[in-house]
């Protein structure tokens, strides 16, 4: 459920017309809804609460905004970071280090210092080598991280490939069948608190039949472990639940989510946490364009032309992800379109052949499920810029990242006094 809809014949963010934010701020921009960022955040808790100890860590990565980090802290959530920019945000946000997890294949070391400074409650190691740089900074300063062993299950996540990352040949985690002696060998370091394990294996997932076979050979290696006398008092089931993006569409959840969880992890006896993204603010958010104009084709559908390109939304061209368009005003009729944004490669298309609200120059419309993995992927190519996003909050809004123009970009370069 989100809170974007058609009232009186204008779509709505909560209690507000989008026009209105077109008006004020133009296009494109990315409109957030806190309303429904905090209902998605209040179901996903809701669907954990059976559980005795669990941890919910949002997937930074997803949404970094800063208010939307603080509407995040604010449910009470911590964070799942992947790099130094994202550890900061956190911090910024007010999330306590005890609440964030630091995951990543390429941890520096400045990045780990960083973490320990921020006294952050987990890394997630994804190699023994960087187990062993880790614990030999801690050492060096007199302190032990906090550290999960991450493991690759090999377990096909049936998502797209690029957003993979169980399978054997992904660069992420430890083969499963080697974790007990690398866990080992990093429990016995000086500077090394070996807490735990953690398994990701990808995003947008249909079915959860995948987390579960992913789950349960975690409770197998957590048995071995501790079979070994090893101490393992945390379990990090990553994120990856879907979201629909198609009307219609059906995806497994939160509340089966959380009822399989607790039927396959229930009696781990650790502290269970999570790492969602997508599921909590993907519905949350809708990518504001305006149409520049109609283009007739040579042969079949129209090319409807928008101001929003692949480098505002990377999604489809990266994806081929599928985002729902449609009209601000819809005034009844339909098109089939090509819809197109006005970057020059043909990689900068949204959607062929779509079936839409008939549109004409001028007109707004949006492409949904736009709140996770959107803003946070933008670019400048064709020195368009970075694109501005807005939070809803019942009937008014707030710019929560400004409009960084070209100019801005092109005065942070420079041309060396030699080619002058
Ligand atoms: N934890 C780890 C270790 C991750 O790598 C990810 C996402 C998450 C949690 C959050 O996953 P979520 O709950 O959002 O599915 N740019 C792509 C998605 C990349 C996901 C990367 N990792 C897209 O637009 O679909």
């Amino acid at each position: 459920m989100d809170h974007f809809a058609i009232k009186n014949g204008v779509m709505h963010a909560e209690d507000l017309p989008l026009t209105a934010i077109a008006d004020a701020v133009g296009t494109p921009v990315y409109v957030y809804s806190r309303a429904t960022l905090e209902r998605h955040a209040q179901v996903f808790k809701q669907a954990l609460a059976h559980l005795p100890k669990a941890h919910i860590a949002f997937a930074i990565k997803a949404n970094p905004n800063l208010a939307v980090l603080k509407v995040m802290q604010r449910e009470g959530l911590g964070a799942d970071v992947v790099s130094g920019g994202e550890l900061a945000r956190a911090l910024a946000a007010g999330m306590p280090g005890q609440d964030i997890v630091f995951s990543g294949v390429g941890k520096t070391a400045t990045e780990m210092v960083q973490g320990l400074d921020a006294g952050i409650g987990q890394f997630n190691i994804e190699s023994e080598e960087e187990g062993v740089e880790l614990a030999a900074i801690a050492a060096a300063r007199g302190q032990a991280a906090s550290c999960a062993l991450r493991v690759n299950p090999d377990v096909d996540a049936r998502t797209h490939e690029k957003i993979s990352t169980g399978k054997a040949e992904n660069k992420f985690g430890v083969p499963i069948d080697r974790a007990a002696g690398i866990y080992a060998r990093l429990a016995a370091l000086p500077g090394m608190d070996m807490r735990g394990v953690a398994v990701h294996i990808g995003s947008q997932l249909q079915q959860l039949q995948p987390l579960e076979d992913a789950f349960v050979k975690l409770g197998g290696l957590i048995a071995e472990l501790r079979a070994n006398g090893q101490s393992v008092t945390h379990a990090d089931l990553g994120g990856g639940l879907g979201i629909p993006y198609k009307a219609g569409e059906v995806f497994p959840s939160p509340a089966d989510y959380g009822q399989m969880v607790g039927r396959v992890c229930g009696n781990w006896d650790v502290t269970l946490m999570f790492e969602p993204g997508r599921v909590i603010c993907g519905n949350a958010g809708v990518l504001l364009t305006r149409v520049v104009r109609v283009k007739r084709s040579s042969n079949g559908a129209p090319f409807v032309v928008v101001d929003a390109a692949m480098n505002d939304l990377a999604r489809p061209a990266m994806y081929g992800a599928w985002h729902d368009f449609d009209a601000v005003e819809p005034n009844g009729s339909r098109m089939v379109a090509n819809i197109v944004g006005p970057i020059c490669e043909t990689g900068d298309t949204f959607a062929m052949g779509r079936d839409i609200d008939a549109l004409e120059a001028g007109d707004l419309a949006v492409f949904r499920s736009a709140g996770a993995y959107g803003a946070t992927m933008a670019s400048s190519y064709n020195s368009r810029g970075f694109v501005c996003e807005v939070m809803v909050d019942g009937d008014k809004f707030a710019v929560v990242a400004d409009r960084i123009l070209p100019a801005a970009i092109t005065a942070a370069e420079r041309v060396p006094d030699w080619l002058e």
